[in-house]
């Protein structure tokens, strides 16, 4: 671990100055394997509610579905913020979070696309990842990884193909200082909400946010075969709700392929 860099440090301490409630801990590491093995551990040994694990480079970044997540140097944020208390919605509330932070930070207004990717035009341009288990029998915790895709480095081309950056979108540098600082504090403010029982306007958010959680074609592999249906926006509990041939399906987790 070193001293975070200037580029995040001031930033972060205007931010600080101007929220001084805000829970701001920060741990920067140049390399490592993923924030989430960092923060896992973190959690182990004890750390606070609200530490933020940020990496400038991930060897193993990982994603949702065992997928792996690109992580070149200096090309991205990757964080993890470790939560002692974790709520169903908290990966909703994240999503509406980085997302807000992104529009204050650079004006881009993205869309989010269920359950927990920031995207442009289609193309993913931030995604988030909430681990839960394995911090002891009583643990209620969780860990929440945000990656999101600053630089526009060159990718492999299948990746190249789903993914974007916020420099391929507006066509102009973005300082990754100013963007944490306006992510982590729409981030804070979106988990206290739902802390405090305030998932009504989270909700609200995340639905005006995602337009394709209504009216589009999805299709999802069960044991039986392919399913197909058509979103039907979101309950209060963060389920996907999908019309199919056979009624609502209520999807809370795993893979769907949108068309
Ligand atoms: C997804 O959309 O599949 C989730 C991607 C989450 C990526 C972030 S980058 C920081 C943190 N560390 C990881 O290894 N993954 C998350």
């Amino acid at each position: 671990m070193r001293n975070l860099p200037d580029e995040f440090a001031s930033p972060l301490a205007q931010l600080q100055k101007r929220r001084p409630n805000l829970p701001l801990r920060l741990e920067w590491h140049d390399e490592v394997t993923s924030t989430m093995d960092v923060a896992a551990e973190a959690m182990r040994r004890g750390d606070p509610h609200g530490l933020v694990v940020l990496a400038d480079h991930q060897t193993a970044g990982r994603g949702r579905l065992g997928r792996q997540w690109s992580s070149p140097a200096g090309a991205g944020l990757y964080f993890t913020i470790l939560m002692r208390r974790s709520l169903p919605l908290v990966t909703i509330a994240a999503g509406v979070g980085v997302r807000g932070g992104i529009l204050a930070a650079t004006g881009l207004a993205a869309d989010l696309k269920w359950p927990n990717d920031v995207v442009v035009g289609g193309r993913k341009l931030a995604g988030i990842l909430a681990e839960a288990d394995d911090y002891g029998p009583l643990s209620t915790a969780a860990i929440v990884g945000v990656g999101i895709n600053v630089k526009a480095v060159p990718m492999p081309p299948d990746v190249d193909a789903r993914a974007t950056s916020l420099e391929r979108e507006l066509g102009l540098a973005v300082d990754r200082g100013v963007l944490l600082a306006a992510v982590l504090e729409r981030l804070y403010d979106r988990l206290a909400s739902v802390y405090v029982g305030l998932s009504d306007d989270i909700l609200q958010a995340w639905r005006a946010a995602a337009p394709s959680a209504t009216g589009s074609r999805v299709e999802w592999d069960t044991l039986a075969g392919v399913r197909t249906g058509i979103t039907d926006g979101i309950d209060d509990d963060g389920a996907l709700r999908v019309k199919t041939a056979a009624g609502v399906e209520r999807i809370v987790s795993g893979e769907l392929r949108w068309a």
